[in-house]
């Protein structure tokens, strides 16, 4: 169909796939978001994680430097980062959801996930029934917030627009439990044994790549192939056990 953003020279071979910057795969993405996002040490300006390996990976068969740019998760979610051209793609965890299709074009799903309560081992909160009059930490535009403001009856829910906040809160006492991703609050818990999951929910979610609605096409349609070239030739597994294996 038409894709305006994709004329020019190089498009009409179909190998630039429209890329804001000709040779780059630039990658709008919420980080930290461990172990999908995160900064390689402190300061380094070095990216990794599974998200992060998985598009590079995707980046190399295209043939495409892949370069991450840090991103509001709200922004990106909302599809308004996307529309407003600031990058060509999103990777950042983000649940293919129907609210979310209004304004993005998700690749096929790459990671299956679901929500999850973590608290402190000893707060003596079990379950979600147990969060009335606690302070409950939730990413702001997250599906953890919205399953947070429908289930965790009483609580009062205290929104963080970077995620990379959560972890301090929960661990300086100003939240009593961060209600996320089973796989980032599986890491606390695995980086701080004081820390446990106690509850996790069957939402079910997809994570999926984002792209600005109706505007990136071949280019989504390359990152679908070679999703799955990777997926039958073994390398999604291997970046999969790197992040994921116990
Ligand atoms: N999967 C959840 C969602 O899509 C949370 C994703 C948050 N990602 C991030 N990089 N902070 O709403």
């Amino acid at each position: 169909g038409a894709t305006p953003t994709e004329s020019g020279s190089a498009a009409a071979g179909g190998t630039d796939y429209g890329l804001i910057t000709a040779g780059t795969l630039t990658v709008c993405s919420d980080i930290p978001y461990k172990p999908f996002e995160y900064e390689e040490s402190a300061g380094s300006g070095k990216y990794t994680g599974f998200d992060v390996d998985l598009l590079t990976a995707i980046g190399d068969k295209l043939g495409v430097k892949t370069q991450f740019q840090v991103t509001n998760f709200d922004t990106l979610q909302s599809g308004a980062a996307l529309l407003a051209g600031q990058c060509d793609m999103g990777a950042s965890a983000m649940t293919i959801t129907d609210e979310r299709k209004k304004n993005i074009d998700f690749s096929d799903g790459y990671y299956d996930s679901l929500q999850s309560l973590l608290v402190k081992t000893d707060s003596g909160i079990k379950d979600i029934n147990g969060l009335s009059g606690k302070n409950v930490g939730v990413q702001q535009g997250t599906t953890g917030e919205n399953y947070a403001k429908e289930h965790a009856k009483g609580a009062n829910l205290v929104q963080f627009s970077d995620d990379g906040v959560l972890w301090p809160a929960l661990q300086g006492g100003q939240i009593d439990a961060i209600l996320q991703d089973l796989p980032v609050n599986l890491q606390h818990e695995k980086d701080d044994a004081s820390y446990k999951v106690v509850e996790t929910y069957k939402t079910d979610e997809q994570y999926g790549f984002a792209f600005a609605k109706g505007q990136k096409e071949s280019l989504r349609k390359a990152v679908n192939e070679q999703l799955k070239a990777l997926k039958d030739n073994g390398e999604y597994k291997k970046i999969y056990d790197k992040y994921f294996s116990t």
